[in-house]
């Protein structure tokens, strides 16, 4: 009779702790560098708010901005050790996990942010979001940022010899790398967490960003010039840990897709709004001149950095290029 106590009350035990696991909700992590008021920040935001709603008691979304919890460095890694769930690194910082996805650096491939959302939603950008599940990433969306320009702490800044000789702060990008190689730069490649203080005390001469990155983090205070150059993109990949995402409940994996869409949407609808106002505040902040480029000064920077392309052809592969050329159109 005791021993069948004793097991009764042992299944119950075991039961209300069951039940108890069962209601604890699953953690999830977002981890990013930059500030919450920019298209990233405000991107992740939402992610969190709508995942909340859509999935209620079932996840918890935490997020982490500026580099606090994982800067530049450690955080694929994180991912893919599932320390973090989810990261939106720029697309210049994927290159060791696919060559392919170089295409994005390449110096004025894209119009505008318009022709890069063209490509990223053809079947070929598309394709891209897949291109990392062998080395355990999977890609679940493109997030916009906007075009970069170019900075230095120098008053002249309208042609490429002007940067001959400077040291520029690059993501962690070949093709970055020979694209400032290309303008007899020296760049150097650092974790954006370092940047400010390193162009504060004059590690590094200049760098290439948005306008809402340079806002944000105060970039134009430690520079003299800013030129419209937009001679590139600045866009993110939202990735998770594929095993992590496979492995969850029906469920819950259909809800954070669905907050994931509505994220992107809501923060790629922002972005260029968040630009052209963060443009402004540097504007009249009145710290770093902007200096607007004449169509002839972009055809010499882009002719500058023209021999970067034949240099990525062979990794990237010339059709993925035409592809992404033709969404210019
Ligand atoms: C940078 O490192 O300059 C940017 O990629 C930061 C970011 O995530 O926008």
């Amino acid at each position: 009779m005791n021993f069948i106590r004793a097991m009764l009350a042992g299944a119950i035990a075991l039961a209300v702790s069951g039940a108890a696991l069962a209601q604890q909700p699953i953690v999830v992590k977002f981890s990013h560098v930059v500030a919450d008021a920019t298209p990233k920040g405000q991107g992740a935001l939402k992610f969190k708010e709508v995942a909340e709603k859509l999935l209620p008691g079932k996840v918890q979304v935490q997020v982490f901005p500026n580099s606090q919890l994982f800067g530049d460095a450690k955080e694929m890694e994180a991912v893919l050790l599932g320390d973090v769930q989810f990261i939106a690194p720029s697309l210049s910082k994927f290159d060791r996990y696919t060559k392919k996805i170089q295409v994005f650096d390449l110096p004025f491939l894209f119009d505008d942010i318009a022709a890069v959302d063209r490509f990223q939603q053809s079947p070929a950008g598309k394709a891209l979001l897949d291109s990392m599940k062998n080395r355990g990433l999977q890609g679940l969306a493109y997030w916009h940022n906007g075009m970069k320009e170019l900075s230095t702490n120098k008053d002249k800044l309208t042609r490429p010899d002007d940067v001959k000789g400077l040291k520029f702060r690059i993501q962690a990008s070949d093709v970055l790398e020979a694209q400032f190689r290309a303008l007899g730069a020296n760049p150097q490649k650092m974790a954006f967490a370092e940047v400010y203080q390193a162009l504060q005390t004059g590690v590094v001469d200049g760098q290439e960003n948005t306008w809402s990155n340079i806002y944000s983090q105060k970039f134009h205070e430690v520079q003299k010039t800013i030129a419209v150059t937009n001679h590139g993109v600045i866009d993110y990949m939202v990735v998770t840990n594929a095993k992590w995402w496979d492995g969850l409940p029906a469920d819950v994996r259909k809800g954070l897709q669905q907050a994931m869409d509505e994220a992107t949407a809501y923060s790629n609808k922002l972005a260029n709004e968040i630009n052209e106002r963060d443009r402004k505040r540097i504007e009249e902040a009145g710290k770093a001149k902007i200096q607007p480029l004449s169509k002839d000064d972009v055809a010499a920077w882009r002719k500058a950095m023209e021999p970067v392309w034949k240099k990525f052809e062979g990794d990237i592969g010339k059709d993925l290029i035409e592809a992404a050329l033709k969404s210019n159109q």
